[in-house]
């Protein structure tokens, strides 16, 4: 039996490993067994529990309970409790997720003791070193042993960087191998899109009618640590919602905390006072979805978010000076704004007149988590 070390810690890790434990319990119990460490990094109720709640992947076997930090103090503490683990559990391998300091943490513990590590959503860049996310991810991607990547565009990124998609095991961190996998992220979309449609209320929560509201969100550091970006997006928010149109942000707390503490007064005191924009906590993975599902157009800086709206087939408004998911873009389904209210604004003019975008597929046939633990028990069992 392989055993396999899971590092999740920030909320979209949780979900993505949903998709894995769920391919591992229902394909290949008796060939991999998972052990799951959460680093704490997110430790709110809806930002962490909630997830394991709904989503049925198994409790973690350990708790960092790192909690919140600056990036330095955070991601030490993080690889000091990786390591630990590391050395008294021996997995064969580590899978890592996406781009977050837990995913930073994982990669410098795990290849310093020379133990391989998995990285599944290999590959993306913004090519903005401004982005904690980007150099994480750098790293993450250049101490990997299997690097899966969610789009071809993930693996001509790596290409460029040097390296190989014809390489030959035994595989290594000095001889990796990339793979285009698809998007595990779709994986959960396809698998949650009727669970949430039976078991979500969310939309009579909060009265929403279906195609008559806009999903918001917005967590991004550059967005909620500026207040002049802050301030920018919240009133280009109010005044769209100040026609007919409602709009639902469930706020991530970093960006709840900024309001308070940087929002221009006036402007939260007459968002208080809108109906039509509604804040709330962060909703749970059934909430958002049936929101993504029900919403006549999304905006947003998460990329989580922004790859969901073109799973459900909506326009896309990017707070980000740019996206590492570059083929939404290209296919006319999603515009960059940044943080700019005018163009905000002409791109929420420009999709509420379009009904006919195509959303090709672009993220895979939603089975990316089956064909990681093939490409795993390959690489792993016999070793
Ligand atoms: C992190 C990731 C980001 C990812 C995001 C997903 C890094 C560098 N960034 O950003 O890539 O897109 O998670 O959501 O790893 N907080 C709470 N409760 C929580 C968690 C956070 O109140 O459960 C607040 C704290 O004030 C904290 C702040 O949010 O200081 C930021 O949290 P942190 O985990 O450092 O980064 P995120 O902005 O969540
Ligand atoms: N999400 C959620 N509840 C919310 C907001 C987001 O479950 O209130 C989910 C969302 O559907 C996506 C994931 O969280 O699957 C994205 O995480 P986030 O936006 O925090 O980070 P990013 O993807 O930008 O790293």
């Amino acid at each position: 039996m392989i055993k396999l070390l899971t590092v999740v810690g920030a909320r979209p890790q949780i979900i993505k490993a949903a998709a894995l434990s769920r391919a591992l319990k229902n394909k290949f119990p008796d060939r991999i067994s998972e052990i799951i460490l959460h680093t704490g990094q997110h430790y709110d109720q809806n930002m962490s529990q909630v997830f394991f709640d709904e989503l049925g992947i198994p409790e973690p076997d350990f708790n960092l309970n790192t909690g919140s930090a600056s990036h330095g103090v955070q991601t030490a503490a993080m690889i000091v409790g990786i390591e630990e683990k590391l050395l008294t559990l021996k997995p064969d391998f580590l899978v890592l997720y996406g781009d977050t300091n837990s995913t930073l943490a994982g990669a410098i513990a795990a290849s310093k003791l020379k133990i391989p590590v998995v990285h599944i959503e290999a590959g993306l860049r913004s090519f903005n070193k401004t982005m904690p996310e980007e150099i994480n991810r750098i790293v993450c991607d250049h101490v990997s042993t299997l690097l899966f990547s969610p789009t071809p565009t993930g693996v001509a990124n790596l290409v460029k960087e040097g390296f190989a998609t014809d390489t030959r095991p035994p595989f290594s961190a000095d001889n990796p191998a990339v793979y285009h996998c698809g998007d595990i992220m779709y994986d959960n979309s396809l698998y949650f899109s009727r669970v949430a449609e039976e078991r979500s209320s969310i939309l009579e929560k909060h009265h929403l009618e279906p195609g008559k509201f806009i999903l918001g969100t917005i967590h991004r550091d550059n967005n909620t640590d500026d207040p002049q970006r802050l301030n920018a997006i919240f009133r280009t928010l109010h005044r769209i919602s100040s026609g007919e149109t409602k709009v639902f942000v469930p706020l991530h707390p970093r960006a709840s905390k900024m309001l308070d503490q940087n929002l221009d007064k006036k402007l939260y005191g007459e968002i208080n006072a809108n109906p039509n924009l509604v804040i709330t906590k962060p909703v749970s993975f059934l909430d958002i979805i049936k929101l993504e599902k029900n919403a006549k157009m999304i905006i947003t800086d998460s990329g989580g978010v922004q790859k969901e709206a073109y799973f459900f087939r909506k326009p896309c408004i990017i707070l980000r000076p740019e996206t590492e998911w570059v083929e939404i873009v290209e296919n006319g389904t999603a515009l960059i704004a940044d943080a700019d209210p005018e163009k905000i604004l002409d791109a929420f003019e420009y999709f509420s007149h379009q009904d006919d975008l195509e959303f090709p597929p672009v993220f895979g046939d939603g089975k990316a988590a089956e064909f990681i633990c093939e490409k795993i028990i390959h690489t792993f069992e016999n070793k």
